[in-house]
This record gives C-alpha cells, sequence and structure tokens, in this order.
C-alpha cells in the first residue's frame, strides 16, 4: 500500500504586502524584487489570530473538506514547521483539535526547514506502508515573518506567511521513489539560532537572535548544483524519463533558482509551475498550497507523474516522484 493524495487544502493570511510596500521600510524596489526573485507580494499574518497552528487547522480542515472524509478516519497527523508557536504541545496536536480526528490519531511534528513538508509526506508514507496508518494528514504551515528582520533587505523580500495540507490514503500503486540528503558542514549560510519568547520582546539582543541570518548567494549556488543532480538521481532509482513527468513541483523560494533548474534537467519551464510570485517563500507550506491552488485550477489531474523537491536551512535537500 501507498498514500495516494485524495485531498488538499491551504491558507494564506488576508493581509497582503507588495514590493512597493517594502520599498518604503527598506532601501529595495519593486524591479530589483521582481527581477533577482520573481516575487511580487507576499502574505504576512496577523500574529495574534494567525498564528502557525491557526494556519495549519483552517488547512487541514479544506483539505478533509476536500478529500471529503471523516475527521475520526484520520489515524496519523505530521506536521511540518521551523516557525512553531510554542515549543510544545505539537502543531499536530494543534491540528487534530481544529479538524476534530480521534483520539486514536498519533500526531507529531517534523522541522527540517524549507524540505519539511517533503519529509513530513515521506514518514507518512513509510506509516501507511507498514500498515501502521490508512488515513494522514500532512501539514506545512510557517509564520516566517515572525522571523524575519524587517530592517534587512537581503532577507525579508523574500519570505511569507501560510499553510498548505495533503490527506493521504492507503490506495494500491507503485511506491514513492525519494532520496534525502543534508550537509551540515553547511549549515551556517541558512539558520535562526532562537524562537521567540513572548515574555522576551523587549530584549533586542535576544530578538536579534531570533532573526533569519542567511548568506543568499551560497543559497543560492547550493540550491541551482543540488536541486537537478537530486532530481536526476530520483528519477534514475524510479527508473522514469524527465519526459514522462508531468509537474515538477519545486520549493517556491526562488524563480531564477526554478529556472535555472529547469534549464539543467533541459526540460521546459512550462512543466514547473509557480505561486511565489504571489507567496514569497512560505518554506514547508509552499508545496502542498502550489498542489492545492493547481488542483482547484484544474491543473493537477489524478494519474499525473509528479516530481516534487526542496531544499533549504541545514543544509537539507530532498526529492520525491509519485503518481498523483
Ligand atoms: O528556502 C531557502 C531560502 N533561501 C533562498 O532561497 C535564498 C537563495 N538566494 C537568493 O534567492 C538570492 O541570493 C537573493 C535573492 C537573496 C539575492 O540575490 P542575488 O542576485 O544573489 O544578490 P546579491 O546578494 O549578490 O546582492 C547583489 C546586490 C548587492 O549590492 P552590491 O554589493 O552589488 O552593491 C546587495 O547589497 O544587491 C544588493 N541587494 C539588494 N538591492 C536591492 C541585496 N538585497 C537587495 C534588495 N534590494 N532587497
Amino acid at each position: 500500500m501507498i498514500g495516494k493524495i485524495i485531498g488538499l487544502g491551504s491558507y494564506l493570511p488576508d493581509k497582503v504586502v507588495t514590493n512597493d510596500d517594502l520599498s518604503r521600510i527598506v532601501d529595495t524596489s519593486d524591479e530589483w524584487i521582481c527581477e533577482r526573485t520573481g516575487i511580487r507580494e507576499r502574505h504576512i499574518s496577523d500574529h495574534k489570530v494567525e498564528t502557525t497552528s491557526y494556519m495549519a487547522g483552517v488547512a487541514a480542515q479544506r483539505a478533509v473538506a476536500d478529500a471529503g472524509i471523516e475527521a475520526d478516519t484520520i489515524d496519523l497527523i505530521v506536521a511540518a514547521s521551523t516557525t512553531p508557536d510554542t515549543v510544545f504541545p505539537t502543531i499536530a496536536c494543534s491540528v487534530q483539535k481544529a479538524v476534530g480526528a480521534s483520539e486514536s490519531c498519533g500526531c507529531f511534528d517534523v522541522n527540517s526547514a524549507c524540505p519539511g513538508w517533503i519529509a513530513a509526506f515521506l514518514t507518512a508514507q513509510s506509516f501507511i506502508e507498514s500498515g501502521r496508518a490508512r488515513r494522514a494528514l500532512v501539514v506545512g504551515a510557517e509564520t516566517l515573518s515572525n522571523y524575519v528582520d524587517w530592517t534587512d533587505r537581503g532577507t525579508c523580500i523574500l519570505f511569507g506567511d501560510g499553510a498548505g495540507c495533503a490527506v493521504l490514503e492507503a490506495s494500491e500503486g507503485d511506491p514513492v521513489r525519494s532520496i534525502m540528503r543534508s550537509s551540515c558542514v553547511r549549515g551556517d549560510c541558512l539558520y535562526c539560532a532562537s524562537m521567540k519568547q513572548p515574555d522576551r520582546l523587549d530584549d533586542e539582543e535576544f530578538i536579534k537572535s531570533t532573526y533569519f541570518q542567511m548568506a543568499g548567494r551560497d543559497v543560492f549556488r547550493f540550491a541551482v548544483t543540488e536541486v537537478p543532480k537530486i532530481i536526476t538521481d530520483v528519477l534514475n532509482e524510479a527508473g522514469v524519463s524527465s519526459d514522462d513527468i508531468d509537474w515538477f513541483i519545486l520549493h517556491q523560494a526562488n524563480a531564477r533558482i526554478i529556472e535555472a533548474t529547469a534549464k539543467k534537467l533541459k526540460m521546459d519551464l512550462s512543466k514547473f509551475p509557480m505561486s511565489l510570485q504571489g507567496t514569497g517563500n512560505t518554506s514547508s507550506a509552499s508545496i502542498p498550497s502550489l498542489m492545492d491552488v493547481m488542483k482547484r485550477d484544474g491543473r493537477l489531474v489524478k494519474g499525473q507523474k509528479i516530481v516534487t523537491a526542496s531544499f533549504g536551512a541545514g543544509l537539507t535537500w530532498d526529492a520525491a516522484y509519485f503518481e498523483y
């Protein structure tokens, strides 16, 4: 048995921040951001209401409704996030509450930075393949705006908030093929030292330690080198040609990274859908949210062959091949 996706859902905060809005708070321009990243705007949460758990819960409710299943048939929830609201309980537990899943549902979180949703998806697949679960929710949710230094033009232009969720159901089918890789020796080019603490918001030094630190060029080079390689490797492992793939659904970080990947794979860019123009980089939420949009607009259709790949802090990167 493998886990087939039978439902998708996502959530984006109402508040939209455009590149022009950012150019009023840091020294940047719509032209620079569009040219270097492809991003035009991003959604930023109202932190009092749209917490990571809240957005995860709404995305999951939408995915469960899309799947048309009863919540008490869900026996596993795996949530990926780098920006949980609390150390514990987990986001998965808050999703359990939001969808009304029963106590016989196992809940836990994974943190593998931006590639976290694929890590959560593969974890849920293992539970389904081994017969330990039949229906699983796989969530990615982030409030990156909480961890961005809004005076640093090198990072604040890139990120946005949001959540996405897929419902998996045990079905007959070819196994999902996947590869996960990590390189801790390159880890210091993208890191965040501390988690936000509500009672230390006046402590300037501490607040600085909660900001993302990123060597953008190094991360860019890493991504355009490793993402095409890991995609080629996962296709070889699956014994599938890149021409047979309907969609390459990549982490939505930067249009230039996606374009470079398509070029290196000698594939038409039209097979690489993008949502980052309107969302920015939403880390672990980017892939399930994009799949939800593609399902709703009719691009994602049952039976299509999908490659998904992501990269981020750690450094970590992963890729999976599966039939939708
Ligand atoms: O999920 C993974 C998360 N991380 C990523 O995906 C990041 C990957 N890296 C990138 O996307 C790109 O490296 C960036 C978009 C972050 C930066 O683009 P770049 O083409 O690598 O620019 P750069 O850092 O080499 O900077 C070029 C110039 C610099 O000025 P000088 O030194 O040439 O005078 C920067 O100071 O652009 C300047 N710059 C900006 N200018 C206007 C940097 N950020 C901005 C900005 N607006 N927002």
